[in-house]
């Protein structure tokens, strides 16, 4: 089946008005690597128009979950999930799906700045050459540009090696990239990690003026990050009782509910931890 085929069945409209406000509905059960489960009872909606954010200590599964919404982590041979994914109501793992789509639809976001070693422009311009764009592709670079808060740096040096940007640029260039192709969904796993927080506060007002148009999910370590973007906040927590570390969704909700008035004991306490 061609991949235009599949992305006319993902953008199926019966599914889309079944699935309401939610843009992905991931219903995790368990997430193998090998024989090790790295994450159990995972269930989250990304809400359109919304940002996400995934918090909870290092090893919880925040990025392996983020991964799995977009198929990103069929690229380790040995991940296998159990469960369902759906986007805009279609299941995102279903057996005619081709993860390429997916991922046209559910664009990502890296930690580390990861610009190819070439054009400023052509960076932007991959991903639409890769989809055989036919349009003008110079008029989608520039709104690209734009709709990153980047095109007034770069608009005169196009040309130069997107390596040869700062940090803070580069992760900019890299969200141009992802949005170039106008996914439905953004996933970032901690995009301002590596970035000093004048880059990082560009970064987060980058993602408040982004979700006017696109729904978020981001993972991040940073608390006052997460209360500052994020709408609704996922918290996870890493279960150690039988032996192993596996990860594991402890509360979903808004972001101020989840940090003022936590449901679960387990939030309470992380939240008091990483505050005092
Ligand atoms: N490619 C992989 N192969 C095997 N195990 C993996 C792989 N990626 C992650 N894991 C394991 O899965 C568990 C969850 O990892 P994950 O990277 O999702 O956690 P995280 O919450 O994002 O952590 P951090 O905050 O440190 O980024 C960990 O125990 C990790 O060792
Ligand atoms: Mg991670």
């Amino acid at each position: 089946m061609s991949m235009e085929m599949e992305m006319n069945k993902l953008e199926a409209t019966a599914a889309q008005q079944a699935a309401g406000d939610v843009a992905i509905g991931a219903n995790i059960d368990k997430i193998y690597y090998g024989d090790f489960l790295a994450v159990r009872d995972a269930a989250v909606d990304i809400e359109k128009g919304k940002i996400t954010g995934f918090i909870g200590p290092s090893g919880c599964g925040k990025s392996t979950v983020l991964r799995s919404l977009n198929r990103m982590n069929d690229l380790i041979p040995i991940f296998r999930l159990e469960g369902h994914v759906h986007f805009l109501g279609q299941d995102v793992y279903g057996k005619n799906v081709d993860p390429v789509v997916v991922r046209r639809h559910i664009g990502m976001v890296f930690q580390q700045p990861n610009p190819f070693s070439m054009s400023i422009f052509e960076n932007v311009a991959f991903g639409l050459r890769l989809n055989g764009f036919k349009g003008d592709i110079s008029g989608r670079v520039e709104k690209a540009l734009r709709r990153a808060a980047l095109w007034n740096e770069v608009k005169d040096k196009l040309k130069q090696n997107g390596l040869s940007l700062s940090g803070g640029q580069q992760q900019r260039l890299c969200i141009a990239r992802a949005i170039a192709t106008e996914p439905t969904v953004l996933l970032m796993d901690e995009p301002c990690s590596a970035l000093d927080p004048i880059a990082t506060r560009q970064i987060e007002e980058l993602m408040l003026q982004l979700k006017k148009d696109y729904t978020v999910a981001i993972v991040t370590h940073n608390m006052q990050q997460a209360i500052r973007v994020a709408d609704k906040t996922a918290f996870f927590s890493v279960d150690m009782t039988q032996g192993g570390r596996t990860g594991f969704l402890v509360e979903v909700g808004d972001t101020k509910q989840v940090f003022e008035n936590p449901k679960e004991n387990l939030t309470k306490e992380y939240l008091s931890g990483e505050f005092s």
